[in-house]
């Protein structure tokens, strides 16, 4: 049964949002608006994945690179976090949707800070959706920390099992995505949960993201139905 549901539907989906800034550059828009029709569209992709039955979604929101762009969009994607939090999360508790967070919080501002922490409260017993939001995320960061954590811990070599590495990442207590879907077409994992995507599927679309509507997402769910997973093994049939 597990391994028809792992072949059939994915569990966990996450999504490197990518391309909001081209799609406003072809409307000729600032790229905080491609931004906001990201978030716009989000809305979008969170009613399709309770409709599509995907318990799971991690979207890549804020890389621990992109403190490197212009100091305005930094800004402008922060200020788009915490309207988000002030504005959609009545909406999003009273949906059950569970909110969780994967990256350093600590970058942020002190205000910014407590309220994913408040949001993260107030959801934590929801179950219709999980929205684990990679914010301030690297998975280079991730894995170092992780190994910070676990020699602060005093743990030994023979400790360190894939097992026990697991629950020293921000993901801990998740399972490892079993599809990772990229849109805007470029074919890059951008430091996203490399350890975790191991033995992920991958799809990309051209799509940029504020178009990467219901459908579109159907058909990720589709293209990852007909794929023939072996987790390095052969198959089983
Ligand atoms: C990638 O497009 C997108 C981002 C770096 C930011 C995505 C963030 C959001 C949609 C906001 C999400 C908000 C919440 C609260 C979860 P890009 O700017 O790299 O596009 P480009 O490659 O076309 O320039």
């Amino acid at each position: 049964m597990k391994e028809e549901q792992t072949l059939r539907k994915p569990e966990h989906v996450a999504i490197i949002m990518d391309g909001n800034g081209r799609w406003a550059r072809a409307r000729k828009l600032p790229r905080l608006a491609g931004h906001r029709a990201g978030v716009e569209n989000l809305r979008r992709i969170l009613r399709a994945a309770v409709e599509f039955d995907v318990p799971i979604l991690t979207i890549y929101a804020f890389s621990t690179e992109n403190w490197d762009r212009p100091a305005d969009e930094v800004e402008g994607l922060m200020n788009i976090l915490q309207d988000v939090i002030d504005h959609e999360l009545d909406e999003l508790h009273k949906n059950g949707v569970q909110l969780r967070h994967i990256g350093r919080l600590e970058k942020l501002s002190p205000v910014l800070q407590e309220k994913v922490q408040h949001a993260i409260d107030l959801t934590s017993n929801n179950d219709t959706l999980v929205l684990n939001i990679a914010w301030n995320y690297g998975g280079r960061d991730e894995i170092l920390y992780a190994i910070q954590s676990m020699m602060e811990d005093g743990l030994s070599p023979a400790d360190v099992t894939e097992e026990t590495f697991s629950r020293y990442l921000f993901t801990a207590g998740i399972p490892d995505p079993d599809l990772i879907i990229r849109t805007s077409g470029e074919m890059r994992v951008s430091n996203f949960l490399i350890w975790q995507g191991a033995y992920a599927e991958y799809y990309v679309t051209d799509t940029y993201f504020p178009d990467f509507d219901r459908d579109a997402f159907r058909a990720a769910l589709d293209s990852y139905a007909a794929r023939d997973r072996r987790f390095g093994r052969v198959h089983s049939t």
